[in-house]
């Protein structure tokens, strides 16, 4: 039997590549919004058989917390569990790092996101309210619902 194994890696983006927006859109709205924190953060990308195809861009927040401002996965590679390889390789990078919590945020309705980051250990830490509707001059809709706050959930690194 013929088994094609497919090579995946997630490795760190270096900087003068060209940042593949195409993915970091899928996560924010606008090219402009991602600009504000795009160029000062850590991004790593997936990689399956030379391709990029996953994505998080961490930034860093204060002496003890990085943040995931953006992560994505290709349309055509959604739900095969590379979002939460990425997740885990965020959360074991801060963690060896000394980081005390990992943080993320996303809309209030971004259901499957929600569900994801909670099963990966995120609790809920705080509500951005009207964030999206001050930040952004489209009014966003997603699941039927209007984008207004943003729900900010953390992971404490330093508890199991
Ligand atoms: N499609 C499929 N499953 C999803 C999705 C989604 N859009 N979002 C969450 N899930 C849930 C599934 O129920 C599944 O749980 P299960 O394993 O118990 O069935 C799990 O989360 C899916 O896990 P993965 O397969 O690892 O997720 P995936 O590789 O699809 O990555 C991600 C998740 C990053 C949310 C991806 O779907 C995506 O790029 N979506 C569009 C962009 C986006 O919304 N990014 C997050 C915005 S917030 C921010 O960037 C900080």
């Amino acid at each position: 039997m013929n088994v094609i194994q497919k090579k995946d890696k997630i490795k760190l983006f270096k900087e003068g590549q060209e940042l593949p927006y195409h993915l970091l859109l899928l996560a924010d709205e606008t090219i402009e919004a991602i600009d504000k924190y795009i160029h000062q953060s850590e991004i790593y990308i997936y990689e399956r058989d030379g391709e990029t195809v996953g994505i998080y861009a961490c930034q860093l927040m204060d002496g003890e917390s990085l943040e995931i401002k953006n992560i994505a996965v290709s349309e055509d590679c959604q739900g095969e569990g590379i979002g939460q390889k990425l997740l885990t390789h965020a959360i074991s990078n801060a963690t060896k790092r000394g980081f005390k919590f990992l943080l993320i945020g996303t809309s209030n309705a971004a259901f499957r996101q929600l569900y994801l980051y909670q099963k990966m250990g995120f609790r809920f830490y705080k509500v951005l309210t009207d964030f999206f509707t001050k930040n952004y001059q489209q009014e966003i809709i997603e699941n039927g619902l209007v984008l207004n706050d943003m729900l900010l959930l953390r992971k404490n690194l330093l508890s199991k």
